[in-house]
């Protein structure tokens, strides 16, 4: 039977929960429409299993999250030594280098994985690509501060090709506006690149605060599959 992508999302955030989470510890929450399900099923394991989890959320969204489902909210003031992560990915290709940001929040998410011992990935099998560009059209989201964003965008495509476009809202006029209260460049490359020195150049340039490009961080990835299985 074929799995459509709601539910492939749920397996993959059901099976890294049930395999990276345990009691007494500190969990961050990621942001996007995957991690929805693995907030469920933390939720019914803290329940069933009277665990003590405290979490740390990545977005206003993930905030909310936790506690609409009456998880122990935190923050990195208090615990700023995570033991798990789990968040989405728009794309992760075979080096388990993701693209993130879709969902704009790519800073705090990327703060966060970094200040976990594990840092796990689940998304549905439409995520799976060999090579960056595949499968996520939508580019590399970068957060600048909103007075850089014309000279990063023209730095970034002078360097690196493509083009760099203001990401706008679509239930108001004007841009998007992070949970940081910057902007969101979405950078539409032209060809694969070595994306950790991408990554590095890109926060190099002034107005940068961060890159949805997440190199070296994912430990392991999740994938809910056509077919039903992870
Ligand atoms: C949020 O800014 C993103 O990084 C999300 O983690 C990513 O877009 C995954 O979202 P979905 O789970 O909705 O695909």
């Amino acid at each position: 039977s074929t799995v459509m992508a709601e539910e492939a999302k749920k397996l993959a955030a059901c099976a890294a929960v049930d395999n990276h989470i345990q009691n007494n510890q500190v969990v961050g929450v990621g942001s996007g429409s995957t991690i929805v399900y693995a907030v469920d099923r933390l939720a019914e394991r803290v329940r069933q299993e009277k665990l003590n989890i405290v979490c740390v959320p990545t977005s206003f969204q993930a905030r909310q999250l936790i506690l609409q489902h009456g998880l122990s909210l935190s923050d990195l003031d208090r615990h700023p030594d995570l033991d798990v992560a789990i968040d989405g990915a728009d794309e992760v290709d075979d080096s388990l280098t993701l693209i993130k940001g879709g969902g704009g929040c790519l800073t705090q998410e990327k703060i966060v994985a970094g200040c976990a011992k594990h840092f796990i990935v689940i998304a549905d099998y439409r995520k799976d690509s060999k090579a960056l560009g595949q499968q996520w059209k939508k580019g590399v989201p970068v957060e600048v501060v909103p007075m850089a964003y014309v000279p990063v965008s023209r730095a970034i495509t002078r360097r690196f090709g493509g083009e760099a476009v203001l990401r706008m809202a679509v239930s108001k006029a004007g841009p998007v506006v992070t949970d940081n209260s910057n902007f969101i460049l979405d950078w539409k490359f032209e060809q694969a690149q070595n994306w950790k020195e991408v990554n590095t150049a890109v926060k190099m340039i002034p107005g940068v605060v961060e890159t949805g490009l997440f190199v070296g961080m994912a430990e392991k990835v999740y994938f809910g599959m056509e077919d039903g299985s992870v």
